[in-house]
């Protein structure tokens, strides 16, 4: 595994950019698979400036999302769909005909099939993810066992707890979500993790820290991948003791 440790937030996102970028700029036709939440934002918005000051191409990327809430319609302003138009292809020149985020209404079972068949045909260049205060990858939460394909999650406590906070109430946070499984993410030719936020001390030093591989810490599994970069910031990484 290859461990980043980035002076702060800005200069992490920057790194993660570099890597999603050179990707794109290799492979036009690349398929990107990504992810949500306040992690990957500021790698957006400058995957966003390289495209508008730098002509990085997204004309002809496809890409594929991890996970979607069970219950939101895509208009709605907390639903992962409105959440990748307006933080990421709203500002590139993406075709959103060829950008895919599992659907949240509808019969749960076929927007898996449908999940399932998409991923099944995605090579997906790099998989970007973040990681949940208890470990989650996706929505894959921590348990006895995890799940290859895309499924339904109940969501824990303390990821609702942690998304609370984008919605006017705790009540309002969905209880149920699609995602992909484990075994699709880790299909990916590359993963990408970027560990920000308050909250992710515990899953940092179980990825970082200790040699255990465990569906109790679901990150933990990207130990397992041959391609796996992992940016953490330096104050996370010295809140662990992480020294490289
Ligand atoms: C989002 C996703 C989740 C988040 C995780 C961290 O698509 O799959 O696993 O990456 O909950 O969220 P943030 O970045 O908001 O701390």
């Amino acid at each position: 595994m290859n461990v980043i440790v980035a002076k702060d937030y800005t200069e992490q996102s920057r790194l993660a950019a570099d890597i999603v970028g050179k990707i794109v700029r290799e492979d036009p036709c690349c398929c990107l698979g990504l992810a949500t939440g306040s992690s990957p934002v500021g790698m957006y918005q400058e995957l966003a400036r390289r495209c508008r000051e730098e002509g990085l191409d997204f004309s002809q990327v496809h890409s594929v999302n991890l996970d979607e809430y069970i219950g939101l319609t895509p208009d709605h302003d907390q639903s992962y769909r409105y959440f990748m138009d307006s933080n990421l292809f709203d500002s590139i020149n993406i075709d959103k005909k060829n950008t895919y985020v599992a659907k949240g209404i509808g019969d749960v079972e076929e927007n898996l099939a449908e999940f399932r068949a998409v991923l099944a045909k995605s090579d997906v260049a790099v998989q970007v993810l973040g990681v949940g205060p208890d470990g989650h990858i996706g929505f894959n939460e921590p348990g006895e066992q995890l799940y290859y394909s895309a499924h339904q999650e109940v969501l824990d406590e303390s990821t609702i707890d942690a998304n609370a906070r984008f919605f006017a109430t705790r009540d309002e946070v969905p209880r149920g979500a699609v995602t992909m499984g484990v075994g699709e993410i880790m299909r990916a030719r590359k993963l990408l993790t970027i560990i920000s936020g308050s909250n992710k001390e515990n899953a940092a030093r179980q990825l970082l820290m200790s040699d255990v591989i465990t569906s109790h810490c679901p990150v933990t599994l990207v130990k397992l991948h041959p391609d796996s970069t992992v940016i953490l910031t330096e104050e996370l990484a010295a809140k662990i003791g992480y020294v490289g």
